[in-house]
């Protein structure tokens, strides 16, 4: 086995895949398209459901990307541990009632053992219990020993709704020295012994995400390898975040913030949160999500003040994420060339959403500081949802990181009472605008616009140009700093 680095392994992977008849796509967008059950692109096959079902004619039956994806389920883990992460690229082939099991499963083996280099008998299958046709493929015609293959009830995979089936993962045995020692301790195993590597979904069911299933019109097949997971056994790390593409971004927000990682194991889990969510952001914004108070645009922001808030903890107090932000796109503009078209755009929203940020936090952290104090000495430990909600109200100040910070304290916001009070709010606003909104239609968008905004008509004056500022954008439906191709917009 030898040193790759993550764009090597991402080339390696679609050749592979090229050589065997598939047509190479980019990585769609982190918006999905004409999926209202995704918020974001969350697996490799999510952009290719309408390909399974057969609702619409794939470019080519065969299919490999790399596809970009964030998943933020596990948001409050990304730092505590070198595991979690938001941001993921997966390495996939597909077959839309192409080729099935037969072919799949021993190609995955041969890209393995003879692309990469990894040891066959430190490889691990895990098979669905009924699937006696993977367990013939893996034993006799691939030859991987029987007590290498284990049987798992949950070896099945969906996300939501859509297409879906049983699935066999390739797991590789990091040796005892990474497990937990108990006699039970396989693959499947919540350790760190044996690491998940590829994922092959043996798509065949159509799911209603209420526990329906019926079959597909065709069979298919969609796997995903996380690149990350695969480079940290290439380059013999076990940790992303040494990771040689993920290195980099850390080194340069250790230099802003004068810092070293592995020193500090408080100042990790900050140098972790940031190298995270800078890579996520990012992304998004290339892809067009813009800061927001819902939606994606809020998982946006959402991420964007978490790291902004750890920025705090390593000490750095001027607006930094953006000085990062170029670092991430220089690391991935060989394999991500639009990140590089569209580098001043994200370059600049991050910062405006950043100082606009710096404006809160201040202000917010000091109070959050000064009532846990009083909390501790009172031998507390629920804050009260008022003062989450004054916080909230009153300093802008997000009652996400509220209960993030009231956790490390190991206390808890009241969060019913937190609720009520919010509710109080909205019906408080309704009652002044009158019932409802403007002229007593329903409340929309533009009843968040602030109301001292002033505008001009100019019609009557001028003939068909003049120079004029925006003070507002209204983009897909939201309040926003600003708006890509594509977007609709109101000025
Ligand atoms: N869609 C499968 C996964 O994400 C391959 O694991």
């Amino acid at each position: 086995m030898k040193y790759m680095t993550g764009n090597e392994i991402r080339e390696k992977f679609l050749k592979f895949f090229q050589d065997r008849g598939h047509l190479m796509l980019p990585s769609a967008s982190l918006i999905p398209q004409d999926d209202p059950t995704l918020l974001i692109i969350g697996a490799g096959m999510a952009p290719f459901k309408p390909f399974f079902t057969g609702k619409v004619k794939p470019p080519a039956t065969r299919i490999t990307t790399c596809q970009k994806f964030v998943r933020t389920g596990d948001i409050e883990n990304v730092g505590r541990t070198a595991r979690h992460h938001t941001y993921f690229e997966m390495l996939g082939n597909f077959s839309f009632g192409d080729y099935f099991k037969k072919e799949v499963i021993p190609w995955s083996w041969e890209f393995l053992t003879k692309e990469l280099g990894l040891p066959g008998d430190k490889l691990y299958i895990t098979i669905h219990t009924e699937d006696d046709e993977a367990f013939d493929i893996w034993h006799n015609v691939v030859g991987v020993p029987e007590d290498h293959i284990v049987r798992l009830a949950d070896n099945w995979w969906e996300i939501g709704s859509g297409p879906c089936g049983p699935d066999s993962e390739i797991h590789i045995d990091l040796g005892p020295e990474r497990g937990c020692g108990k006699p039970t301790c396989g693959p499947g195993c919540d350790c760190d012994r044996f690491l998940e590597i590829w994922n092959l979904v043996f798509t065949q069911f159509n799911s209603d995400g209420e526990g329906h299933y019926t079959p597909l019109e065709h069979k298919n097949i969609d796997t995903g390898m996380g690149l990350e997971r695969l480079a940290c056994i290439m380059q013999g790390v076990d940790n992303l975040f040494e990771v040689d593409t993920v290195q980099n971004i850390m080194k340069k927000i250790c230099e802003i913030a004068g810092v070293t990682y592995k020193q500090d194991e408080k100042k990790d889990v900050s140098i972790r949160v940031v190298t995270d969510h800078i890579r996520s952001t990012v992304f998004m914004i290339g892809d067009g999500v813009v800061p927001q108070n819902e939606g994606r645009g809020y998982v946006l922001r959402r991420l964007l003040r978490r790291a902004a808030r750890h920025g705090r903890l390593l000490g750095v107090r001027e607006p930094f994420l953006y000085k990062v932000a170029e670092t991430v796109i220089h690391e991935n503009e060989s394999a991500y060339p639009e990140l590089v078209q569209r580098r001043d755009y994200i370059v600049k929203t991050i910062r405006v959403e950043e100082e606009r940020f710096a404006r809160t936090i201040d202000a917010g952290l000091d109070q959050v500081n000064s009532i846990l104090e009083k909390l501790s000495a009172e031998g507390k430990t629920v804050f009260s949802g008022e003062d989450a909600f004054r916080l909230y109200d009153t300093y802008g100040f997000p009652v996400d990181l509220t209960k993030e910070i009231l956790e490390e304290a190991g206390m808890r916001v009241d969060e019913e009472a937190f609720a009520k009070e919010m509710q109080a709010q909205k019906d408080r606003a309704r009652k002044a605008r009158g019932g409802e909104g403007y002229m007593g239609a329903a409340v929309t968008v533009y009843d968040e616009l602030p109301t001292d905004l002033e505008t001009k008509f100019a019609g009557y004056d001028v003939d068909t140009v003049v120079d004029a500022k925006i003070v507002a954008l209204v983009t897909n439906d939201a309040v926003a700093d600003g708006a890509q191709a594509e977007d609709s917009v109101v000025v």
